[in-house]
């Protein structure tokens, strides 16, 4: 195969990595590639370049997992519209024999479903520019001149985001007032795992989302780790919550098309990074 991963950083550097055998090449676009490691080929590259195509290699795979640089609806509409719209169009540009292009969206294209499950058959229906704006992308892909996946993804942990753990150990992270919040998530390892099984299965759907098998409320969460690492139990917030994403994603399509996962759980994924980094 050879592999495109077009926005290569935390999982893309990681699904790189499972491409370096033999048959394979595999080629990491990112605007600073010298942190790349072998054998991931460094591709310096801007994705909004207008002459993006004078950089491309001869891919017969690709996988957009840029991600936007800030939080606002102009940083979202460069990273998630406009760059791979202009991947699609230089990629036609070179005559790029493109079997699969995989684009790696999140779930914030359902927006708030009250707690309820969504999965892949459920009406998108985003609440913020964020998940409008990813949706676009999921659009321009589908409607694109190459064979199409979108991979949904929840919130991305593993090893070196570390952010929650520490606000666990500060007392930072308190439980959100009046019930459960569900939140979805996915360890590095599957979010790589799940690509490498998209990019190498014979005919694959078109759309999956990408969480791991237990939905959970923050609360749950943050106590889970407050146990681990023996910190003190977290408080509950005084505040009104602020969350307008309550949903449980469901990974049954992902699962019965074959993938396993390494971490099917938060706990399973968490242990691992605290034993890793103890
Ligand atoms: N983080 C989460 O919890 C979460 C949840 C759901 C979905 N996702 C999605 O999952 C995907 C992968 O996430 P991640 O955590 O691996 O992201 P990441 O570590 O931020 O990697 C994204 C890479 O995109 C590159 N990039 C951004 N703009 C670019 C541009 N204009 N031209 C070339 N490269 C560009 C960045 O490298 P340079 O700065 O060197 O260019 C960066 O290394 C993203 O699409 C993200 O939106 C993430």
């Amino acid at each position: 195969m050879r592999l495109l991963i077009a926005g290569c950083g935390y999982v893309g550097t990681e699904l790189g990595l499972r491409f370096g055998g033999p048959g394979h090449q595999v080629w990491g676009l990112r605007r600073e590639p010298g942190s790349l490691p072998k054998p991931i080929l460094p591709l310096a590259a801007d994705l909004l370049d207008p002459k993006l195509s004078e950089r491309l290699p001869p891919a017969d795979h690709v996988v957009y997992a840029a991600s936007a640089d800030a939080s606002d609806p102009d940083a979202y509409r460069a990273a998630y519209v406009d760059g791979v719209t202009n991947l699609l169009e230089a990629l036609v540009e070179v005559g790029a024999p493109v079997e699969r292009f995989i684009f790696v969206s999140s779930t914030a294209v359902y927006g708030d479903a009250a707690g309820g499950w969504v999965d892949e058959g459920t009406p998108p229906s985003p609440e913020s520019f964020r998940g409008e704006l990813v949706l676009e992308g999921e659009r321009r892909v589908l409607s694109g001149p190459f064979p199409g996946v979108i991979l949904r993804l929840g919130g991305i942990y593993g090893p070196g985001r570390t952010r929650l753990l520490e606000r666990v150990r500060s007392g930072e992270a308190r439980c959100p007032p009046g019930g459960s919040i569900w939140s979805n998530r996915i360890h590095r390892t599957d979010a790589a795992g799940i690509l490498a099984h998209l990019l190498t299965r014979e005919a694959p759907g078109e759309v999956y989302i990408g969480v791991d098998d237990e939905p959970a409320s923050r609360c749950e969460v943050y106590r889970f780790l407050a146990e681990l690492l023996d910190a003190p139990s977290p408080k509950e917030d005084t505040g009104a919550t602020s969350s307008r994403s309550n949903k449980r994603c469901s990974n049954r399509r992902i699962r019965a098309s074959g993938y396993h996962f390494s971490f099917p759980s938060f706990r399973e994924g968490y242990r691992a990074m605290v034993a890793e980094s103890s």
